[in-house]
């Protein structure tokens, strides 16, 4: 039997219409060679069970099998560039202290005192020294033991064993990264081909300008799913369709850490009748609600027989290159408009590209139903200038909206999304088949996803 043609194989069918490569052969510059890549494999079309988001034994299994053997994103460069700061990232029952180094590296311990057991510190900020609040048992800044008040009581512990236990601290791109166990793969390892694809987007020369999080009522891996795919917009984002080819997304799988999703924007979704509309209008919408565009102060006009994604492109490509004092002439199109959104497993998303970037960062809080959400937005520091530190995180009540802080625009998204996500966890946990069911194409970094969480979770 010959093989079966590749349109009619199982997972290749894909959105009628433009494509991806339909956006990126008309772009007016060269655009990298990783952004026309595609990595795609058809993983199978089985659905998943509800349990792997309801269940408290999935989620042990998590706690025990999965986060002590990632890397985790525990901080970036510029929430701690001093010597002496400290940043408390606590997730998955672990709570660690990042320190800066008085020669400017970064080491990460275990926040608990090995007296007693009381937390070191609840606070991130400048520490000259670890004193426990209890009854003083105190380390240095390397972790190393300074003092046991009353040492006559402990002549049994020695100093040299004393230390704090560490972890393993990766750094990459103005992220730092920490490793619960001591084997296992390099950052770069894990991270590959991330930091290859990011040379051009200079992460390291970032800063964080808006930190914003909330509890989620669901669960952590339901809550950065809805992040994954960008064809929900056709019901929870309808404002963001008249520039969002949400179902032209090219979706990419690299080795088991990393996915990626490319969606086109100043370009009508294939979800919208298109007649009667003119290109001038997707550009006023763009303005209007993409949120990263630059805001309703912004008047773009559309040149007669140009297309919007053109007229948007070169606008920001003069825009960026005002606001961050770096030359974007070779920057291409698709890097000045569009969502290039990256997965890191398990929970980081950084988006790729020259416009503000976003971060994203998922920790299951407390439980398998509740999720810590955290968005961040990054903007470009001008060449030679020192990088700002970053502002603090502004947590948002239960009763506060993602707009109503300094996202704006883009924190209706956000609102939108998260409006979903108590509501999946309901539903799974009433699920009466006890399973979900994934597209083959527009959802395989779910499957991705979970299909890498089973490689850690049958580890020994
Ligand atoms: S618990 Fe920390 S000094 Fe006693
Ligand atoms: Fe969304």
């Amino acid at each position: 039997m010959p093989d079966k043609p590749r349109e009619e194989a199982q997972g290749s069918a894909r959105c009628p219409g433009e494509s991806w490569d339909d956006y990126v052969n008309a772009d007016s510059r060269e655009v990298p060679a990783f952004l026309r890549a595609e990595s795609y494999e058809y993983m199978g079309s089985e659905p998943l069970a509800t349990a792997r988001y309801t269940s408290a034994d999935f989620f042990r299994r998590e706690l025990e099998k999965l986060w002590p053997n990632v890397w985790q994103f525990a901080a970036r460069e510029e929430d701690m560039p001093d010597v002496g700061d400290v940043v408390v990232y606590e997730n998955a029952g672990r709570s660690y202290l990042v320190v800066r180094q008085d020669d400017g590296g970064v080491r990460a311990f275990h926040n608990v005192c090995l007296h007693r057991g009381r937390k070191l510190r609840l606070e991130s900020g400048f520490a000259k020294d670890f004193k426990c609040p209890f009854h003083g048992f105190t380390w240095n800044r390397d972790g190393s033991l300074k003092e046991i008040p009353c040492r006559w009581d402990f002549s049994h512990l020695k100093n040299e064993t004393m230390g704090l236990p560490e972890a393993r601290v990766g750094r990459w791109g103005g992220y730092i990264f920490v490793c619960e166990n001591n084997t296992g793969v390099s950052l770069e390892e894990y991270l590959a081909p991330l930091p290859e694809h990011f040379r051009r987007w200079k992460h390291e020369e970032c800063t964080t300008v808006i930190h914003v999080a909330k509890v989620i009522k669901a669960n952590w891996k339901a809550v950065s799913e809805a992040f994954m795919e960008a064809w929900h917009s056709v019901v929870t984002h309808p404002q963001i369709l008249p520039f969002t080819g949400d179902a032209n997304t090219l979706y990419s799988l690299w080795g088991d850490h990393v996915n990626i999703a490319l969606t086109p924007f100043a370009v009508m979704s294939p979800h919208i009748e298109r007649d009667g509309h003119s290109q001038q209008w997707i550009v006023d919408e763009f303005l209007k609600y993409n949120g990263r565009a630059g805001g309703a102060d912004l008047k773009v006009k559309v040149p007669d027989g140009m297309t919007a994604r053109r007229a948007m492109a070169e606008v920001n490509r003069v825009r960026y290159a005002q606001m961050t004092g770096h030359n974007h002439d070779q920057a291409s199109d698709c890097e000045l408009l569009d969502a290039l959104v990256y997965n890191v497993f398990p929970n980081f998303a950084p988006w790729g590209g020259f416009m503000p970037n976003i971060v994203y960062r998922w920790r299951p809080w407390s439980d398998q139903g509740a999720t810590l959400m955290e968005v961040r937005i990054l903007n470009r520091i001008p060449p030679g200038q020192k990088i700002p530190r970053a502002v603090p995180m502004h947590m948002l009540g239960e009763n506060e909206t993602w707009s109503a802080t300094e996202l704006g625009t883009l924190g209706n998204v956000f609102d939108q999304d998260m409006a979903n996500l108590p509501y999946v966890q309901d539903g799974l946990k009433a699920s009466k088949t006890g399973q979900i069911n994934l597209g083959d194409y527009q959802e395989i970094r779910i499957r991705h996803f979970h299909r890498t969480l089973d490689k850690y979770l049958a580890r020994g």
